[in-house]
């Protein structure tokens, strides 16, 4: 034990904090809106909410610059357009704040070599992108334990996806703890009651993902009406007719809550509403549903994506805020690992 006290809760704010990020690196679809973003919106009274753009995570696969750099004008945009408030949010990019990539590398030792070769992610991507397995992909999950560890965050709201790099950052904390002293605030997971895992519309036993080569795997959000309708009604669905769910029918069961989740019914009374009607009817009422349940989404988004210059604002301010909170955790890790301070 290396000794030197020093409470993490010593410059806590009485709220607690709620840290997430979303990966600028392709079009965001319903299940990310559904799964995340629109139940961030109902926490921001609650907690002190940070909300990042994780544009440094985002190459660790290949990124045409252009597009990386709009993609995260989009994200932000979106974040604000589905509700979240740049006044009781934090909303930041990533690579605004240096702070992550610092600790990134104080945490990276003390992560084992093991530890992350276990990451089913990693061994994942790196089968997808076999001619570049880069140290990026696969110290990826530290990065991501600096971004929640440095703003001494309570809860996390991730996907199932999400849990083993969560696990992970909170053993790097317990670890750092006990090797010094209490230093981070080790972190929970946090599934919001309204939470909801989307998939894929032409697999419907796979989540369904921005990054899907499939372009009808998924419905972004903004789709167009016509784009979201022809999706929905060339959903993969089983052999059945009737609108029920059960099991095995993961594609009626997907559509099912997916039309819950725009309409705020529950499966008992959607499947009531669509008794004796068939797949073909049901499809086009779940498109015409989700295309009315993003419309004012939409618009409000093409306002803000056109007025770069308050985008820029928030991109700004939002970093001035996040590297505030992220000095006090840099200054008290460095004191502990016995960097000299000037
Ligand atoms: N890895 C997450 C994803 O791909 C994104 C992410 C990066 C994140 N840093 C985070 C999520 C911190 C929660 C907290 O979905």
């Amino acid at each position: 034990m290396i000794t030197e006290t020093n409470s993490p809760e010593n410059n806590k704010p009485a709220k607690k904090t709620i840290f997430s990020g979303v990966q600028p690196s392709g079009n965001l679809t319903i299940g990310n809106y559904l799964g995340a973003i629109k139940n961030w919106t109902v926490l921001q009274d609650e907690y002190n909410c940070i909300y990042c753009v994780v544009d440094m995570h985002a190459i660790t696969v290949r990124q045409v610059p252009a597009d990386l750099r709009r993609r995260t004008y989009e994200t932000l945009a979106l974040y604000i357009a589905a509700g979240l408030d740049p006044k009781s949010n934090i909303l930041f990019v990533q690579s605004h704040v240096p702070a992550h990539a610092v600790l990134s590398w104080d945490l990276g030792c003390f992560t084992m070599y093991g530890e992350l070769g276990r990451m089913t992610q990693f061994k994942d991507k790196s089968r997808k992108n076999a001619d570049n397995i880069n140290a990026g992909l696969f110290t990826y999950p530290v990065l991501m334990a600096a971004d929640i560890l440095l703003y001494q965050t309570d809860l996390v709201p991730v996907g199932i996806d999400q849990r083993q790099h969560l696990e992970l950052a909170r053993d790097i904390a317990i670890r750092f703890n006990n090797l010094y002293s209490p230093t981070f605030t080790v972190p929970e997971g946090y599934i919001p009651e309204t939470g909801m895992k989307i998939m894929s519309l032409a697999d419907p036993t796979k989540k369904m993902s921005k990054s899907d080569s499939n372009p009808n795997a998924s419905v972004g959000i903004l789709d167009s009406r016509d784009v979201i309708i022809s999706k929905m009604r060339r959903a993969v669905t089983d052999s059945g007719s009737e609108v029920r769910y059960g099991e095995g029918k993961d594609g009626i069961n997907n559509l099912i809550n997916i039309y819950c989740c725009f309409t705020g019914k529950t499966r008992e009374e959607t499947e009531k509403e669509f008794e004796g009607k068939g797949y073909g009817e049901f499809k086009a009422a779940v498109g015409e549903t989700v295309a009315d349940g993003l419309s004012s989404l939409r618009e409000e988004y093409s306002k803000l994506i056109g007025d770069k210059q308050y985008l820029d604002e928030i991109m700004r301010s939002g970093a001035e805020k996040a590297a505030a909170i992220a000095r006090k955790t840099i200054t008290k890790v460095h004191r502990k690992i016995g960097y000299v301070s000037l």
